[in-house]
């Protein structure tokens, strides 16, 4: 067995110095360090979360250690609790503790002390237990081969009447250097709007009470040093796998402790462990850099390590949405598949109104299977044409929700989550299915595996319009938000189990589920409603902070955009889709001649780019100018890169002044050529940039710290600019 694989037991209960094991653990993977002091049966301490340290030998790491021991002070207790992995109120601590609940009120402040610890290079399990309170409790940490830290907690109740669970939260300490905090906000059409404040003493928490992460939750919940940014700053963060209610918090004590924390928000009931049974938490994904590049990248190259990631080159899709509408006509859609065909397009996604009773948005949901009424042949004309002309079929559905006005909520209203018999407020005229319900989930398994059984559908685009309010079992009368989403991956896992390489995506009214777990069961998401380019850009850049661009869905809208009214050039429209999963949104079933020639080089270019684009690095230059927006994908070998820069409003400066491209390697010469210059509308009067006249052949250093000129470009233009190395 290799060092890394060894695993080392110790049971501090043992007596002292019983074995040779230090007390001191230094996991260390992927470039990050964490040193955890097991010293003493109180639960383990995190004395450092980030930059690798190195070998240091078991001296050094007991010096670290004792160096960080707090001391007494005069008005605090006579032992300064520490920050463990669970802190709780019995150890003296006197912030937000990590474990919160009771016995009908009744043992509500645990003791728990750690019985056994294993560990690897780069893996720590630890146990602990309190008999009194009849707990006891596992806590895992990894550190991946991105340096990504991992963890999560299992609480099992071995006493013998009921545990009523309330919180459970894994808890990482920051370092003091963090004094501000990032985190996003948003809205339906809006999604991931950053906000930024000083990490003053106090607790900045974020709650998701909707069912589903929201169109307002933060991806990320982020601390740093004052104005980090993408190139710069250390900053670290924290994520929650989870597809239902959560809860993210920083916490700053007078004591100088710093923290973040993260867990599943739990309704009052919501998780009673009866003797016996555990509650495992959803596993935190917490990641740090030098800057919010290194520590997104960190992430990413956590999920492309796994086995389930998309590994096909990602398809150019065309969505009807907002080329139709509700308005399903054969003749109509098959002129679409005609020009998408024309285009590129590789995989045809026919989104909301197929199914019967499906008109508009007031009624049918529930009732999945075809309309006659609207497609008397069924699906079948359609999809032979789409397939005939080389593309994929992918069709939406809306599994977990059911309209009132359904022929299905009228067979089954206990179906439906509900409080005390009372149906919850409607969002779009819906109410949403019980999944926990094995009637329900026994329904949409058979009707979903039918539909997939009778068509060749590759694609399932899995929408969920609404949140979830009061949202109870009938069959128990609790609260089911935790039960209907382990339902909701155990429905997606089946289905793919049952129709291999059937790919889904998660969608909610655009970004509203946007999670590492729900992206452990689909392949992609819908990033927003809104694919007006401008705001795209702020969408797209912090979504990427956790979601590489091959699972963000961007699309290519028609020149004006339905959500904002702005109109925009295809140029802009495609060269902020192309960082992304391309596609187009709008109907294109009568372009001219020069139009089709014009989007059909943009899907030619992102194809000859995808492989980088969906392999490489996401980089954002930290440009002073806020009507500046410099991003791009450098190649994991640094080999090549694609840039693009937009002029977002009109720039204060004139000529816009030097653009920085970060991530390239210093030692390297590159050659910079700019593509798709001329569509953009670079105005009257300006002389041509002096390098773009002949290839520049220039340093990854230079191209790094001083940059070149970029070109002056009309407000709301980009340009694309390929890197090679020369
Ligand atoms: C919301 C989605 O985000 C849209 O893309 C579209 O699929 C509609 N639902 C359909 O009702």
């Amino acid at each position: 067995m290799s060092q890394h694989h060894a695993v080392v037991d110790r049971h501090p209960a043992d007596e002292a110095g019983a074995t040779n094991e230090p007390a001191v653990i230094h996991l260390r993977n992927g470039g990050t360090s964490v040193l955890v002091d097991t010293s003493g049966p109180a639960l383990p301490v995190i004395v450092h979360w980030g930059a690798d340290l190195g070998s240091p030998d078991s001296t050094e790491l007991d010096a670290i250690v004792l160096a960080a021991q707090p001391q007494r002070v005069s008005g605090g207790l006579d032992i300064p609790a520490r920050l463990s992995l669970l802190p709780q109120e019995s150890t003296g601590w006197q912030g937000t503790p990590g474990l919160t609940g009771s016995r009908a009120g009744r043992f509500f402040s645990p003791a728990l002390l750690t019985t056994a610890i294993q560990h690897t290079r780069s893996t720590l399990t630890v146990h602990a237990a309190d008999a009194v309170s009849g707990l006891i409790l596992r806590i895992d940490l990894t550190v991946d081969d991105a340096g990504v830290l991992g963890s999560g907690l299992t609480l099992t109740n071995t006493g013998e009447d009921h545990y009523d669970l309330a919180d459970l939260c894994v808890t990482l300490p920051l370092p003091a250097t963090a004094t501000e905090i990032l985190d996003t906000t948003g809205r339906h059409l809006r999604e991931r709007t950053p906000q930024r404040h000083g990490f003053t003493i106090g607790r900045h928490q974020r709650d998701s009470r909707k069912g589903r992460p929201g169109a307002d939750a933060t991806l990320l919940l982020a601390a740093g040093t004052p104005g980090f940014g993408f190139e710069r700053g250390l900053v670290h963060a924290v994520h929650l796998a989870w597809s239902g209610n959560h809860r993210l918090a920083a916490e700053k004590l007078i004591t100088g402790s710093s923290f973040l924390q993260a867990g599943e928000l739990l309704a009052a009931g919501e998780i009673r462990l009866a003797p016996g049974a555990s509650y495992s938490t959803p596993t935190v994904i917490a990641s740090w850099g030098e800057g919010l590049t290194e520590l997104s990248a960190r992430i990413h190259t956590r999920l492309r390590a796994r086995p389930t990631h998309p590994a096909a080159p990602r398809p150019v899709t065309l969505n009807t949405w907002e080329a139709v509408y509700f308005d399903h006509d054969l003749a109509r859609l098959t002129t679409l598949a005609e020009a998408a065909a024309r285009v590129g397009v590789e995989r045809y996604v026919l989104d909301d109104g197929w199914f019967h009773g499906r008109r508009d948005d007031t009624s049918g949901l529930g009732d999945w299977v075809v309309d006659t009424d609207v497609w008397p042949d069924g699906l079948g004309p359609l999809i032979d044409t789409v397939t005939g002309l080389g593309m994929q079929f992918g069709l939406w559905v809306e599994p977990e929700m059911v309209n009132p006005e359904s022929d299905l909520a009228r067979a089954h209203p206990d179906w439906m989550l509900q409080a005390a018999g009372r149906l919850p407020v409607e969002g779009r005229q819906q109410q949403v299915l019980d999944l926990s319900h094995p009637g329900a989930y026994a329904y949409l398994l058979d009707r979903l595996d039918a539909l997939l059984v009778e068509y060749p559908i590759g694609y399932l685009k899995w929408d969920h319009n609404r949140d979830l309010i009061d949202a109870g079992s009938t069959l128990t009368g609790t609260a089911a938000v935790h039960d209907n989403v382990t339902a909701l991956y155990t429905l997606l896992d089946e289905l793919k189990a049952r129709h291999p390489g059937l790919e889904i995506e998660s969608c909610a009214s655009g970004g509203a589920r946007v999670d590492l777990g729900i992206l452990d069961h689909t392949d992609r998401i819908w990033t927003s409603d809104c694919i007006d380019p401008i705001e795209r850009l702020t969408i797209q850049k912090y979504t990427g902070l956790l979601v590489p661009y091959e699972l963000m869905g961007a699309h290519i809208s028609g020149p004006v955009s339905h959500s904002t009214g702005r109109r925009h050039e295809l140029s802009l429209r495609a060269g902020v889709a192309l960082l992304g999963h391309l596609g187009i949104e709008w109907d294109i079933a009568a372009l001219s001649d020069a139009e089709y020639t014009e989007l059909a080089g943009w899907i030619a270019l992102y194809k000859a780019n995808r492989d980088l684009l969906h392999t490489g690095t996401s980089v954002h230059a930290d440009h002073p100018d806020p009507a500046v927006d410099l991003r791009g994908v450098v190649a994991a070998d640094r080999s090549r890169a694609l840039f693009v820069f937009t002029q977002v409003a009109a720039s204060t400066f004139y000529p816009v002044g030097t653009l920085r491209f970060p991530g390239l390697d210093d030692d390297r010469q590159y050659t910079v050529r700019p593509l798709a210059l001329e569509s953009t509308g670079t105005g009257n009067g300006q002389s041509p940039l002096a390098w773009s006249q002949r290839p520049l052949t220039i340093s990854g250093r230079a191209l790094g710290t001083i940059g070149l000129q970029g070109p002056v470009l009309f407000p709301e233009h980009l340009a694309v600019f390929e890197i090679t190395s020369a």
